[in-house]
């Protein structure tokens, strides 16, 4: 928002978040966004406070990015951080406001949000919930803020100030022509939760079919390729692999199963269970494989995991199919050392029995057995023949079909690649 030229004031309840971000430090792994941070710090245009007093007073419009984790026990989205910031901030306001809510939410929120608010805004206070979803990808999150492929709006019926604010509060946006699609509360919360859903059903759809290629021998890369050119269909989103993880894919799914039946329309997502059962499928067969290339038992054995990160250019280890991986590998016995070229910090907390290397050559230095599981490009460039020295034995799982099949084999190695029958071509 700074950087499309608002005056902005960060609000968040952790200190350390918000002393590193006034330093000009993202507290996370996130490519292009420090030089922005920087840069809006220096203009003034920035600042940053724990302080939601602040807040009340410095802005008429607020957006509301908090998280909605999956639940503990449950699959429905934990509501708990949205309500908050709506009964600290609403109390304290005066005059007229706008509050976007961005965070993925349950479809019906932000009604429930409009009553929450009305009855705390303190007499001839009026505040408005809007619900404006975000798309953003980590790795390519500025991009994706700065120009976004649409921008959607929920606004509720009868008397409503969001849309013209928003039209002002994107004007750079709006001027290049990006989309922009006005609609009602309930579809703007439903169109985020679509979208996640659809791209995880894409994701599982090749994954599916991969299981089915490894059956047959079929390839399900030369597969994607060639459904992909069929432009109904699009090439994107149908990498198989490890498949799906993060913060975002998997808990969505989730929580829209379980929003649909509290609604009394569970049927109409049960096929979203599939999606996340094929999701999973991979991990074990990834697992599964490691374990046959030491006659069904890893104990002992030397397994090498390139990546931990949920996806490359992220340090987010969130669900990751990576480090799900190793774990399992690791609990079922084998010694796993794992390189990652940002996420080891995260993972280092998640699963701290895991041996961490201090780079890719380290990691890969006596291996019996590599698995490449996220996708950096360090990673996909690896030197088969350098790579080969420095491991004890030469086999390797490519989890991201990203490798080069035959110029590995060609260095001697023994490659498997989820989806393709790989040996079959040499
Ligand atoms: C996802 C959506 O893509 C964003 O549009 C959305 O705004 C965001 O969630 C969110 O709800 O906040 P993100 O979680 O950053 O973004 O990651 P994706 O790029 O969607 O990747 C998700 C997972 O799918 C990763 O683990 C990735 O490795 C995997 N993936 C992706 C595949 O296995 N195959 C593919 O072809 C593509």
């Amino acid at each position: 928002m700074a950087e499309l030229g608002h005056e902005v004031l960060g609000v968040d309840v952790d200190d350390s978040k918000i002393a590193a971000l006034s330093a000009g430090t993202v507290p996370f792994y996130e490519p292009g966004l420090p030089e922005v941070l920087q840069r809006n710090l220096e203009s003034g245009r920035l600042s940053f406070s724990t302080n939601y007093a602040r807040a009340a007073e410095f802005a008429h419009v607020h957006f509301l990015g908090v998280g909605t984790p999956q639940r503990h026990g449950s699959y429905a989205a934990d509501m708990t951080y949205v309500r908050a910031v709506i009964e600290e901030l609403v109390p304290m306001l005066k005059g007229d406001h706008v509050i976007f809510g961005k965070s993925t939410v349950p479809v019906g929120t932000a009604a429930k949000l409009q009553e929450l608010a009305d009855s705390l805004a303190p007499e001839g206070t009026s505040v408005e919930i809007a619900w404006n979803p975000e798309f953003l990808r980590e790795g390519y999150a500025v991009k994706d803020t700065i120009t976004p492929d649409r921008i959607v709006l929920g606004v509720r019926g009868g008397e409503s100030a969001a849309e013209e604010i928003a039209r002002e509060v994107y004007a750079q946006p709006l001027e290049q022509d990006t989309p922009f699609l006005v609609t009602d509360l309930q579809t703007a919360e439903l169109v985020k939760v679509a979208a996640n859903a659809f791209l995880a059903t894409k994701i599982s759809f090749i994954n599916a079919v991969s299981e089915i290629c490894e059956i047959t021998g079929g390839d399900v890369v030369a597969l994607a390729d060639a459904i992909g050119h069929d432009d109904r269909i699009g090439r994107k989103f149908l990498g198989a692999g490890l498949g799906f993880g993060g913060g975002c894919l998997p808990k969505d799914i989730r929580a829209f199963m379980a929003r649909a039946g509290e609604l009394g329309a569970d049927q109409a997502l049960t096929f979203l269970r599939e999606v996340d059962a094929i999701n999973m499928r991979r991990r074990d067969r990834t697992v599964d494989l490691a374990k046959r290339a030491f006659n069904g038992s890893l104990l002992g054995h030397r397994v090498t995991v390139l990546g931990c990160a949920f996806k490359p250019n992220s340090d987010d280890v969130r669900d990751s199919p990576a480090l799900s991986v190793a774990g399992s590998l690791s609990l079922g016995g084998a010694a796993v050392t794992v390189y990652d070229p940002q996420g080891m910090d995260n993972a280092r907390k998640v699963f701290p029995t895991l041996n961490y290397a201090d780079s890719a050559h380290a990691a890969l230095e006596d291996a019996e057995l590599v698995i490449l599981a996220t996708e950096w490009q360090e990673f996909r460039e690896l030197d088969p023949e350098a790579t080969g020295k420095l491991v004890a034995s030469r086999r390797i799982i490519d989890g991201r079909n990203v490798l080069d099949v035959s110029a590995w084999q060609s260095a001697g190695w023994i490659i498997e690649a989820l989806g393709r029958s790989v040996n079959n071509l040499a």
